[in-house]
This record gives C-alpha cells, sequence and structure tokens, in this order.
C-alpha cells in the first residue's frame, strides 16, 4: 500500500517508516515525504534514499492553497495513507474530509492525556510515572481521532522532558511501523475501506 509521510522536522519517524518498508513482507512502501518546511531535515535525508518529496512553504500562499498544492501531489503519488510524522500544522476539517480514516498520526503521549505541545514537560509536572506514545487516526479534532496503538515507558526521577522525550522517541520508531503496517493490512483486508475506524475498533 502506497503512503505519504508528512513532516516538518528531523524526520527520526518517518526514517524508521521507511527503514520498516524496506524489509520483506511490510504491507506498505513511502511513495512520498512531503513536508510545510522546505528546510526540513528529514526532506534532505528522503532525497537521499532516492524517495519523492514535495515542499512548499504555506505562508503567503494561505492554507486553502497549500492544502491544494500538497493535496495535487498526494494524489500524484498515488498515496493511499497519510502517516503525519512530525507535522506540525494544523490540518483543516476539508482535508480530514478529503482524507478521512486515511491520515494517521503519532503522539508523544498516552493520549488521551496530554494533546497538543509540551507533553514530557506536563507528565513530568503532573507527578506521572508513565509516559508514552500513541498512533491515532486523525479526525477534526487536535490529537483525538481513534487510537490505533500506544507503547508505554518508565518515567524516572530526575527525568527532564529531553530525556523522557528521547526514551519515548525510541518506542515512537518501534510502534509507527507496526501500526502503520497493521492498518494497511486491514485496508487490503477490506479494499471499499469505508469505515475502517469501525473495522480498526471492532
Ligand atoms: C515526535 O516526537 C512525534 O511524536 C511528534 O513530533 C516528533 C517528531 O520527531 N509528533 P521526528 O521528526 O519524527 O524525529
Amino acid at each position: 500500500v502506497p503512503v505519504a509521510v508528512l513532516l516538518s522536522g528531523r524526520g527520526s519517524n518517518m526514517r524508521a517508516l521507511v527503514q520498516a518498508s524496506r524489509q520483506t513482507n511490510c504491507p506498505f512502501r513511502i511513495v512520498l515525504v512531503a513536508s510545510d518546511r522546505p528546510d526540513a531535515a528529514g526532506l534532505t535525508w528522503a532525497r537521499a534514499e532516492g524517495i519523492d518529496t514535495f515542499a512548499l512553504a504555506p505562508k503567503g500562499i494561505g492554507k486553502a492553497a497549500f492544502e491544494a498544492a500538497l493535496d495535487d501531489a498526494l494524489k500524484a503519488s498515488g498515496a493511499r495513507v497519510i502517516a503525519l510524522a512530525g507535522y506540525m500544522r494544523l490540518v483543516s476539517d476539508a482535508f480530514v474530509e478529503r482524507w478521512r480514516n486515511r491520515i494517521i498520526n503519532i503522539h508523544p503521549s498516552l493520549l488521551p492525556k496530554y494533546k497538543g505541545l509540551d507533553t514530557h514537560a506536563r507528565a513530568i509536572a503532573a507527578g506521572d510515572t508513565v509516559a508514552g506514545c500513541s498512533v491515532h487516526i486523525v479526525n477534526e479534532e487536535l490529537d483525538g481521532g481513534a487510537l490505533l496503538g500506544q507503547a508505554e515507558v518508565p518515567i524516572r526521577p530526575g527525568d527532564t522532558p529531553d530525556i523522557l522525550a528521547e526514551r519515548v522517541l525510541e518506542q515512537e520508531h518501534r510502534l509507527y511501523p507496526r501500526v502503520l503496517a497493521e492498518y494497511v493490512r486491514h485496508m487490503t483486508d477490506h479494499p471499499a475501506l469505508l469505515r475502517l475506524r469501525d473495522i480498526v475498533q471492532s
């Protein structure tokens, strides 16, 4: 199943997805890496790997025009699923509707806890002893779509947000390829894919 990755930065999760896609029997392949930041490090890596890339800065052209251009690139790539991986921009409701149940995201917290930014600092400040990451379907609510998978890590005494982020990131790199593989397998089992969320949840 052709998958496009959207990112804004370093792209370590994208790299984990690409590496997983090269293993035997992996049911997805990364056909496009797209970014709203033309200078994203993830793009440089993807290009060096010979993966098609698309980059466009939304500044000055407006959200609708930006998303229309992105949508064209996604369609041209043949992608059937979009994996957000450190994509720091909210996708519009119209975009969600066009790709309903076909956009997934990785978030560095145990959702529904700590939607949005600064998840690790908030988990530490709350005195939590467990943190983690979640992969979920993207809907209109920020970090609010159906959960597809989670991984946990301990929060240790003395952890800083950076130390915790590193521990969680390691699990992100394991969780995301696993969940994406499972997700696209459901798609091939159910090519009509009308209500994937219901299929995944049942
Ligand atoms: C990850 O922590 C991801 O969960 C969050 O943004 C970060 C992106 O890191 N959404 P990278 O660009 O994949 O290295």
